[in-house]
Parts: C-alpha cells; structure tokens; sequence
C-alpha cells in the first residue's frame, strides 16, 4: 500500500519510519521539496518525494493551522481517500487547553473540510515522534488509538499500525477524537514533571 504523508517534519519522519517498517511505501509531500527529499533518503528504498497526494493512506503531519491549506491545495487528490488525522490543538500559551471550540475536535473539523466521500481517521496524536522513530518505548510496543466512522478506513490504519510493529485500538467514532486530543494535551502536559523528553506512551491494558 502507499502512503502519502504531507508534512516531512517531526511526525513526517515518525510515521514514514513505522510505514516502512512495515513493508509499504511512502509519498512524503512538502512544501519544501528539500525536507521531502532529505527524509525520504532517510527512510530508504520504499520512500518518495511527490508534490501532489497519490496514496490510498494520506496523512496530514502539520501544524493545526496548515491542515485547512493543505486540504484546499490537495482537494482533488484527497476525494475518496482515507484522511487520518494526526493534530492535537494545543493552545501552546498555557498548555492547559486545546483551542478548538467546545463540543468539536480538530479531526471533525478536518471532517468537514475534505470532498464528500472521504474518509477522516484520527490516529497517531497521542504516540510522540521520538518513540515513533524507535518503534516503541521503554521496550514496550507503541500503541496507536484509532478514532473514526468508518469501520474500513479505521481497519486500513490498524493494519498499517500493526505492520510496522505497533499495536492499534480502535476507541470508537470520530467524535471521541475530542477525547484522543484531550488526552494529546495531557501526554504533553506532564512531560516536564515525568522528565521523559517526550520519549514516553501511552498504553491501555484489559
Ligand atoms: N511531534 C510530535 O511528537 C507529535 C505527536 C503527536 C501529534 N503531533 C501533531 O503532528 C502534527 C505535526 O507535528 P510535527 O511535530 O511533525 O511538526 P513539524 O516538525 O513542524 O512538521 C511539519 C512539517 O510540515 C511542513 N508544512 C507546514 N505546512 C505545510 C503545508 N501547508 N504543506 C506542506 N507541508 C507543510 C513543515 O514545513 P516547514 O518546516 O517549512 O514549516 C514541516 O516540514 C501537529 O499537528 C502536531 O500536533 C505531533
């Protein structure tokens, strides 16, 4: 499967490691070519550089305010596709709040913005990029909560999950996206007390 990630950033670098990982390639989409092009030499034969969105999977590793451009830049592109989005909204003045209104969350924003028929997953937000490089943290698997309507959509993400070496959970529809962002915001919150240089996961057992 092919996998476009727009955004050859932190997240860019996190996910395009575990895609590969997991056998299948990587279109890594920037606004500076050079960024793509350094990553995807980085992350080896199964990675590429595009301008415009040709995986079944597009990922949108960029900042909250970007996703809204980079949505109407590659419109045509994202019709049909499977859209996962990876954004926590954090208000960085006091990181005490996300700074989407209430009763909303940046996946169902993100929802809203795509060509009908697309599918938005919510996934990724609460694994840090560091711990997404190494492929797991404090020796344990990473796991990747997945939020979203479509049960297929969330199935794909699962198993690109599971292929590069994490575990996935599926939390539920779309909406609970506000939940996974508040619980983005606590995982970041509470780096300085653990002193864990964002190196730490997030893990639910039963
Ligand atoms: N970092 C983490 O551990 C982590 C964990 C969970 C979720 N997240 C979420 O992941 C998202 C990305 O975070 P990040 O840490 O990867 O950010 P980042 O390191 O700043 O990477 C974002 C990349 O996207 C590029 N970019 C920005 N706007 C673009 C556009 N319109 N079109 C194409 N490329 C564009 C940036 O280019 P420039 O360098 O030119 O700005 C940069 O290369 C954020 O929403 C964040 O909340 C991050």
């Amino acid at each position: 499967m092919k996998v476009t990630i727009v955004g050859a950033g932190n997240m860019g670098r996190g996910i395009g490691s575990r895609v590969v990982a997991g056998g299948n390639e990587v279109e890594l989409v920037d606004r500076n070519p050079e960024d793509s092009r350094n990553l995807a030499e980085e992350l080896g034969p199964l990675a590429t550089v595009s301008q415009s969105v040709g995986g079944e999977v597009v990922v949108l590793a960029l900042p909250y305010d970007e996703v809204r451009k980079a949505i109407a830049e590659h419109r045509d592109g994202l019709a049909g596709r499977i859209v996962v989005d990876i954004v926590n909204p954090v208000d960085w003045s006091t990181m005490e709040t996300v700074t989407t209104p209430a009763g909303t969350s940046a996946a169902e924003e993100t929802a809203q913005l795509v060509p009908e028929g697309t599918k938005v997953v919510k996934a990724f937000n609460t694994t840090f990029a560091k711990t997404l490089v190494a492929g797991e943290a404090a020796g344990q698997k990473l796991e990747v909560l997945i939020a979203g309507d479509d049960d297929a959509a969330k199935a794909t993400v699962a198993a690109l999950a599971e292929a590069g070496g994490m575990r996935a959970v599926d939390v539920g529809p779309l909406r609970r996206a506000r939940m996974l962002e508040q619980v983005g915001l606590f995982h970041i919150a509470i780096q300085e007390k653990l002193g864990s240089g964002f190196a730490s996961a997030i893990s639910l057992r039963w």
